[in-house]
C-alpha cells in the first residue's frame, strides 16, 4: 500500500466513483490506492469505503481550493459531476473546470473525465423536433459535459463516454407501475430503438481498467455499453426475471416531455436522441471495449439477477 499510486475519486459515495473505489479496494495488490472524495466523510457510504481501506478526504466540487488539496499527490483522478443535484449545465461545466484545474495543479499523471456526447452536433440549430433547453442545449447533461471536455484537453486525460444505468430502474423510480389489469406498465419515447445500457457498478470497473492500462488510453475517448436492448426486450427480461407481466408503452417525445416531473423535458430530449440517432449513439459505445477493460462486464440478465431484490414493484 505504501508505494501504491493514489487515485483520487470524486463521486466516491455515488454510483460511478463508488464502483471505481470498490474496484481499487478489491485489488490490494494492483498497485493503486483509493482516495475517496466526499463532502461528508461521516456518511455511511464514506465510512463503508474507509472500512475497506480507502483514505476518505473531504472536498466540495464548488470549492476549487478544497479540490486542489484533495487531489494533491494523486497519480490519477476520476472526475464525475452530478447534474441531477442541480439540473444546471452551466454549474456542471464550472465544477468540471474546477476539477480539471485542481488535477492540473496536482500534476496528475492520468485523469478520467466522465463525459457524454454533444447532442447538438446531431441536428442543425434550427431543427424543431425538440426544444432547446437552458438557452443553448438539446440535452443539457450531455452537451454541458461535452463542452467541458475542453477543460481537460491539455491534461493526460481519458474521456469516458458512459451509458444509461439499468440501476435507474430502482434508483430513480423508473420501475414499471401496476395497472388496473394487473400488468406492469412503463412509458418511454423510444419506439423500437435500442437503448445502450450498463450496470452502474461496471462503469467504475472499466475506469479502473483504464487507470491500470495507463499510457495507452491517454488522449483517447472510450465509449462503453453493457448491452444494447429495445424497451420491449428489457420489458420481456424484467417480466421473466421478476415473475410479472410487463408492458412497454411507446409514446412520442412531446408527450413524454409534457409529463411534468422534474427533468421531463431533459429526459424527453435524451430519449428522443436515443430514438432518432440510434446508429450514432450505439456507434459511440462499445461492449467489446468495455469488456476488454472490465472482463466481468454484466449483460442485462446478469445485472437483473444481482439487483432484482432492489426493484420494488407497486
Ligand atoms: N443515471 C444514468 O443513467 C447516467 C448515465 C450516464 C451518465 N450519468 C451521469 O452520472 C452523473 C452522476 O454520477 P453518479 O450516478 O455516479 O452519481 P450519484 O450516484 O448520484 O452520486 C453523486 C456523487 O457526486 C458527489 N457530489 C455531488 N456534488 C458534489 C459536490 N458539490 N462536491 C463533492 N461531491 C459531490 C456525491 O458525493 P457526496 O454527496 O458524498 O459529497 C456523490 O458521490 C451525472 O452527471 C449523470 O449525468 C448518469
Amino acid at each position: 500500500m505504501a508505494n501504491s499510486k493514489v487515485i483520487a475519486v470524486t463521486g466516491a459515495t455515488g454510483s460511478q466513483g463508488g464502483g471505481l473505489a470498490r474496484a481499487i479496494l478489491a485489488d490490494p495488490s494492483g498497485g493503486f490506492a483509493c482516495r475517496a472524495i466526499t463532502r461528508d466523510p461521516n456518511k455511511d457510504k464514506a465510512r463503508e469505503l474507509a472500512a475497506k481501506g480507502a483514505e476518505v478526504v473531504r472536498a466540495d466540487m464548488d470549492d476549487v481550493e478544497s479540490l486542489k488539496k484533495a487531489f494533491a499527490g494523486a497519480h490519477g483522478v476520476y472526475c464525475v459531476t452530478n447534474f441531477w443535484e442541480h439540473f444546471s449545465a452551466e454549474k456542471e461545466k464550472t465544477q468540471a473546470k474546477d476539477m480539471a484545474d485542481a488535477a492540473r495543479a496536482a500534476g496528475a499523471k492520468h485523469v478520467i473525465w466522465s463525459t457524454l456526447e454533444d447532442t447538438r452536433t446531431l441536428m442543425s440549430p434550427g431543427d424543431t423536433r425538440m426544444p432547446m433547453l437552458q438557452g443553448k442545449y438539446r440535452v443539457p447533461h450531455f452537451d454541458g459535459k461535452a463542452e467541458a471536455d475542453a477543460y481537460f484537453s491539455d491534461l493526460p486525460v481519458t474521456y469516458l463516454v458512459t451509458s444509461f444505468y439499468w440501476d435507474n430502474i430502482y434508483m430513480f423510480g423508473m420501475a414499471p407501475k401496476k395497472g388496473d389489469d394487473g400488468v406492469y406498465g412503463w412509458t418511454f419515447p423510444m419506439s423500437d430503438k435500442k437503448l445502450a445500457g450498463i450496470a452502474a457498478e461496471d462503469i467504475g470497473k472499466v475506469a479502473y481498467g483504464i487507470f491500470k492500462a495507463g499510457q495507452q488510453y491517454i488522449g483517447k475517448t472510450v465509449g462503453i455499453t453493457g448491452e444494447n436492448l429495445t424497451l420491449t426486450e428489457i420489458s420481456d427480461k424484467l417480466a421473466k426475471g421478476l415473475g410479472v407481466r410487463v408492458k412497454y408503452n411507446a409514446v412520442e417525445p412531446d408527450a413524454y416531455r409534457s409529463f411534468g416531473f422534474p427533468g421531463a423535458d431533459e429526459m424527453g430530449n435524451m430519449f428522443q436522441i436515443y430514438r432518432d440517432f440510434e446508429k450514432e449513439v450505439l456507434g459511440a459505445r462499445s461492449r467489446d471495449a468495455a469488456r476488454s477493460l472490465n472482463p466481468s462486464l454484466q449483460n442485462f440478465d446478469q445485472w437483473l439477477a444481482l439487483n432484482k431484490s432492489k426493484i420494488h414493484l407497486d
